[in-house]
């Protein structure tokens, strides 16, 4: 793999007042590492992935992407035009025809999701507003060596603190196409040393720094359905699908209601600029 800055315009930028306040939010124990005495955690979801399985090859299907429907998820890259393969983002190798073909997602995604939330419930046990539309993410094998992609928290996105991270792949993941993730401790030291200031983070980014991130991420690698659930503050990356299948992943975030008010003092850093609060970003009821 080689290093390559690219443009990464989706970071945030406090005025020096509120930088410390998000310093000072930033401080505040996840509810992850406080119940479970760990940054991350791990939950079976293989029924409710097989279920999205049929429902993203029907749907694709349907919208005429893949021309075949009896296929495996992560064989999908076989099946679509060379024009639905190609990245639309620079730094976001997900970013392309099959990815936005869930932007508009139906109600039968929908009710699969309802039922990973109450698996989620099941096991964190405690009350947490959702994403109201979590991201179906299609990474394509390539043959290209840049690495464009940041390590990053998304705290450095704009996201609120106390945010609980959650992320399913729903095709087997392994070291050349799934997600890398670091550990609380770690992270915290590396964005440490940009005083948790990401803008300064990202302009200094270079080679080295690539080479240093590297060293505390770890692909996970797991059979799909194994969902990964950690504290927002874990530094985290996606990795250059050198391998030979496609990976598919669901993201989403919970944020435990003792978070609301914090989380209604920031906003997305996309074009939608969204709210972090209640109905807006997240569901209108708390689970
Ligand atoms: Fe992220």
């Amino acid at each position: 793999m080689i290093f390559k800055k690219v443009k990464y315009d989706f970071v945030q930028k406090y005025d020096p007042v509120f930088q410390d306040k998000f310093v000072s939010h930033y401080m505040i124990e996840n509810k992850i590492t406080e119940k479970f005495k760990k940054d991350q955690i791990t939950l079976d979801l293989i029924k409710e992935t097989r279920l999205l399985e049929k429902h993203i090859l029907d749907t694709l299907f349907k919208k005429k992407l893949i021309s075949r429907r009896d296929i495996q998820l992560n064989q999908v890259h076989k099946y679509i035009s060379s024009d639905n393969s190609r990245e639309k983002s620079s730094n976001d190798v997900t970013r392309n025809n099959l990815t936005a073909a869930f932007f508009n997602k139906d109600k039968n995604f929908f009710k699969i999701y309802n039922l990973i939330l109450k698996k989620v419930k099941k096991k964190l046990k405690f009350k947490f507003l959702f994403q109201k539309d979590p991201f179906i993410r299609f990474n394509f094998p390539t043959k290209n060596h840049f690495d464009t992609l940041l390590p990053h928290v998304d705290l450095a996105i704009g996201h609120p603190p106390g945010e609980i991270n959650l992320w399913t792949p729903l095709t087997d993941v392994t070291k050349n196409n799934s997600m890398a993730v670091s550990n609380l401790k770690k992270s915290m030291e590396f964005f440490g040393g940009y005083s948790f200031d990401f803008n300064k983070y990202v302009k200094k980014y270079n080679s080295d720094i690539w080479k240093q991130a590297l060293k505390i991420l770890k692909p996970y690698i797991a059979k799909k359905g194994k969902t990964i659930i950690f504290d927002s503050r874990v530094m985290h990356k996606s990795i250059l699908n050198n391998s030979s299948k496609t990976r598919v992943s669901l993201d989403y975030r919970i944020l435990p209601i003792e978070f609301e008010k914090i989380a209604k003092m920031y906003r997305g850093t996309g074009y939608k600029q969204q709210k972090f609060s209640k109905g807006n970003y997240y569901s209108s009821k708390v689970i």
